[in-house]
């Protein structure tokens, strides 16, 4: 990583295009689905000292190459107090089985170095991620790719002072720097929510690559 002026300002530019905005980035929908369908199984609670709260995660990049390895999905503080290792979010950069049969690999090639901590998220009907800002100190922002029951009528995601209208199997980069906060709201059991969280790094190469894949520009 290169933290030098040129990739700073191409960070603020990034920024500079709003807190939300849809991308085009082709994705073959039919293989994630089916990746996700293969994998669901190994799907493990996000954050385990909050067991109550039904949100689950199969780790795509993580900082091992295990789908379920729990450090991906819970505080990097109460890690560092748990077992005295300290991790930042560029160790989360090891591809997992998942990831390779994603075919996400295909469609972000180009800026595949400038990926870390990605996972599928399952929300079960109430639950939810509370407010909270995904800020890491480090120049990145977030790729949600939606799966499925994302639209309103089963979901919503407010971000700063604006509730999101999100599409299925939709693209969007997101600034979650912001606040922000999630609730699969489906009354029926069986609506689950899924989606794809991406940390991607801003620098010059991924500002071109984002600017070129934006829906409008
Ligand atoms: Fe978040």
């Amino acid at each position: 990583m290169n933290l030098n002026m040129e990739n700073f300002y191409s960070y603020l530019n990034v920024l500079s295009w709003g807190k939300f905005n849809e991308l085009n980035v082709p994705i073959n929908f039919d293989k994630l689905r089916y990746c996700y369908e293969k994998y669901k199984n190994y799907a493990i609670q996000y954050n385990s000292s909050k067991p109550l709260i039904r949100r689950f995660g199969i780790s795509l990049i993580s900082c091992t190459e295990k789908i379920d390895d729990p450090t991906a999905f819970g505080s990097l503080l109460e890690y560092y107090d748990k077992t005295g290792i300290k991790l930042q979010e560029t160790d989360f950069s090891k591809k997992t089985e998942a990831w390779h049969d994603s075919g996400l690999e295909e469609s972000f090639n180009e800026i595949s170095d400038h990926l870390y901590r990605s996972h599928f998220l399952i929300l079960k009907p109430g639950g939810y991620f509370p407010y909270h800002r995904d800020y890491n100190g480090f120049p990145m922002l977030r790729i949600i790719i939606t799966i499925k029951n994302c639209k309103k009528e089963n979901f919503i995601f407010g971000l700063d002072d604006t509730l999101l209208s999100l599409q299925d199997e939709k693209i969007y980069l997101v600034n979650t720097n912001l606040s922000h906060f999630a609730c699969n709201i489906s009354p029926k059991d069986e609506k689950e929510v899924v989606f794809i969280v991406m940390n991607v790094l801003i620098d010059k190469k991924t500002e071109k690559f984002l600017f070129r894949n934006l829906k409008i520009r």
